[in-house]
């Protein structure tokens, strides 16, 4: 059966480049934003980089109430503004998936330094946000808007999925391994978040480091989790 994704906050860099290679994998991508023209000029631009799919553009809310999952791809500052205009969208029948990463760099510190949470992760903090029947999965955080923007090239990096409903991160998954390249792993329920978003900061500080411009994570040993 073919998902319907919506990406909250898909006009930019992380959200496009997921957009870009589900839609090269044949999927039906909606690409949400706060403007509608925007939307529409992005959806029009993945759609002719990817040459397959459907993609088309939308308000965050529209997109939201047409998909089977949302993945939500906005900065940390904007989190709480963008849940709380897609929050009565969200039923027990659409997986939220955030992938924000909650970097200090977002109140003037440093870009490879995550900042604490209330809740414990950033994810957390999008689950208390909606209603408590939505299932929420936090995953994409090591996948970098640079590779996923390289279609000829797979994306060499495994995607940590973590949440606390099976079917949910089963779902999410299947969607996750259409982008060639990336095998994703169940890393536990959603307390787990912490750790997801705290390893896409590591990944940013050795990008940094090693003066590279993305670098990918491989957990080896597990096999295909989902296959
Ligand atoms: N960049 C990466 O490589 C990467 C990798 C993994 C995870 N992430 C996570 O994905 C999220 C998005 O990252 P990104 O690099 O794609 O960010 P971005 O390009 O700066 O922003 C993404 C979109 O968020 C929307 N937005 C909503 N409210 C906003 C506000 N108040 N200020 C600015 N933008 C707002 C904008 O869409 P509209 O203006 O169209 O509404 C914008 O295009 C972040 O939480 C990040 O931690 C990023």
């Amino acid at each position: 059966m073919q998902q319907v994704v919506a990406v909250v906050g898909g006009t930019g860099a992380e959200g496009s480049g997921l957009a870009l290679r589900f839609a090269k994998a044949g999927l039906r991508v909606l690409i949400g934003s706060r403007n509608l023209d925007r939307a529409q000029a992005a959806a029009r631009q993945i759609a002719s980089q990817a040459g397959a799919g459907e993609v088309t553009g939308h308000t965050n809310p529209d997109a939201v109430s047409k998909a089977a999952i949302v993945i939500l791809t906005v900065p940390l500052s904007a989190q709480v503004e963008t849940l709380k205009s897609i929050r009565t969208g969200l039923t027990s029948a659409v997986i939220l998936v955030d992938a924000t990463v909650p970097l200090e760099i977002g109140i003037g510190g440093r870009l490879s330094r995550t900042v604490t949470l209330w809740d414990g992760s950033a994810a957390q903090q999008a689950a208390r946000l909606v209603p408590a029947a939505v299932p929420v999965v936090a995953s994409f955080h090591a996948l970098s808007a640079e590779a996923l923007a390289r279609l000829d090239q797979p994306v060499d990096c495994d995607t940590l999925i973590c949440g606390d409903n099976p079917e949910a991160k089963a779902a999410v998954s299947q969607v996750a391994e259409t982008i060639p390249g990336v095998h994703a792993i169940d890393a536990g329920p959603l307390d787990n978040a912490r750790y997801l978003e705290s390893s896409a900061a590591l990944l940013i500080a050795l990008n940094l480091r090693h003066k590279v411009k993305h670098c990918g994570l491989r957990i080896t040993g597990l096999g295909h989790v989902y296959r």
